[in-house]
């Protein structure tokens, strides 16, 4: 039994999507597409659990969103054949908090704690005894007279998941026995689980359009899937509902996502480096000021693709796009060092710019260099995206 405990605040269009997305999710190691290290050392850990009558160990997941860290939550659940709780570090506010969900748990059951890294350091103490001795400690009373109680908690499994493991403090990581990253898939993989979700979601699909359609999907099943609905949208709308790779094509042309799966978001935080630093190094503040994202948007929905795909490296004096970047975004080879070509590739994405928000050319412009911290937090609204408004998809 799945209880979801996480408070959503999005709009009802959000909450359809994320309930069709939790019917296109794998229950079980047998429907799981990829990350076959992860599902071979799993398999085993669960197995041994199983044979000597005890909850698996603590597991800690890892790495860029959309890669299925819930969905792993729950095939461990349910091949445990345990119950599982869900929630998040945001939504356990105070240690009584987390006192009342640990001592509801019964024996064998999972707490899924998405986004651990954001737990309040109070919160993330109680954790530890818990974790490691299945006790929970609390203070009763304040002052001299406080004393401390030591209550006896049923053997549970907590998985916890973050984007980022070192945001995470070392004594919490250390209590987690099995570790894992989830890593992006490949394009194959993207498309078994498109053509899967398809067959779930009763939508015709040609094998082209389906490889078509990964090749763009930021080798990221969320993104696949959605995008899957998307172009749905456009096949039941201007075609006879069946998705080949022409609908495909026209479909994602609208969604302004190119032949690497960029959006235009994605291609603002390369455009950005070019334009105002040629190419960089630039620091991820800086950057995070000229496109208005927060810092950690960038860090952790932005950069992890383009990185994987060698479109932005990281230097030890900050982000630098790759000449990979430059030839994808001018659709020809450039070299980010020449002077020649670094103007060119201003002076394209000026013209491309005039085309859709007004820009002036950059020859016509005097790039200047500003510091770090010079730069204007938000140079186009004034008002940061936050991770709920980073993707048009
Ligand atoms: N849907 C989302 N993630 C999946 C996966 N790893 N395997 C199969 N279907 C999926």
């Amino acid at each position: 039994m799945i209880e979801r405990m996480v408070q959503s605040d999005s709009p009802d269009d959000d909450i359809q999507e994320q309930e069709l997305e939790i019917t296109l999710r794998p229950r079980d190691f047998a429907n799981y597409i990829g990350q076959e290290r992860l599902v071979r050392n799993l398999k085993l850990a669960i197995a041994a659990a199983k044979k000597r009558g005890e909850p698996v160990d603590h597991v800690l997941l890892y790495g860029p969103p959309g890669l299925g860290k819930t969905t792993t939550a729950s095939v461990i659940a349910h091949e445990m054949g345990a119950n599982i709780r869900i929630t998040s570090g945001p939504a356990i506010e105070r240690a009584g908090d987390l006192a009342s969900l640990l001592t509801n748990l019964k024996d064998g059951d999972i707490l899924f704690i998405d986004e651990i890294h954001r737990l309040h350091r109070s919160v993330e103490e109680v954790l530890y005894s818990a974790m490691e001795d299945f006790k929970l400690d609390i203070m009763l009373g304040k002052g001299p007279s406080a004393r401390s109680l030591r209550l006896d908690l049923p053997k549970f499994t907590l998985i916890g998941a973050t984007t980022r493991t070192g945001a995470l403090a070392a004594p919490l990581r250390d209590r987690f026995g099995l570790q894992h990253r989830l890593e992006f898939y490949t394009r194959a993989e993207i498309a078994q689980i498109i053509m899967r979700a398809a067959s779930i979601l009763k939508v015709k699909i040609s094998q082209e359009a389906a490889e078509y359609l990964a090749e763009r999907a930021r080798l990221t099943p969320r993104i696949a899937n959605r995008l899957l609905k998307r172009v749905r949208d456009y096949a039941d709308v201007n075609g006879d509902g069946i998705i080949d790779q022409n609908i495909t094509n026209q479909a994602l042309a609208l969604l302004e996502i190119d032949a690497l799966g960029l959006d235009p978001a994605d291609r603002r935080v390369l455009e950005v480096v070019i334009e105002h630093y040629d190419g960089g190094p630039v620091g991820l503040d800086t950057i995070a000021a000229l496109t208005g994202d927060e810092r950690t948007t960038i860090e952790d929905f932005y950069e992890p693709y383009m990185m994987q795909i060698g479109l932005l490296e990281r230097t030890p004096r900050g982000r630098k796009v790759t000449s990979r970047a430059y030839s994808h975004l001018l659709g020809s080879r450039a070299t980010p060092n020449s002077h020649d070509k670094s103007t060119r590739a201003k002076n394209v994405l000026s013209e491309k710019n005039t085309s859709g928000e007004e820009k002036p050319s950059a020859s016509a412009t005097k790039v200047t260099r500003p510091k770090d911290k010079e730069v204007p937090r938000n140079p186009s609204s004034g008002k940061k995206r936050d991770d709920k408004q980073k993707r048009l998809i």
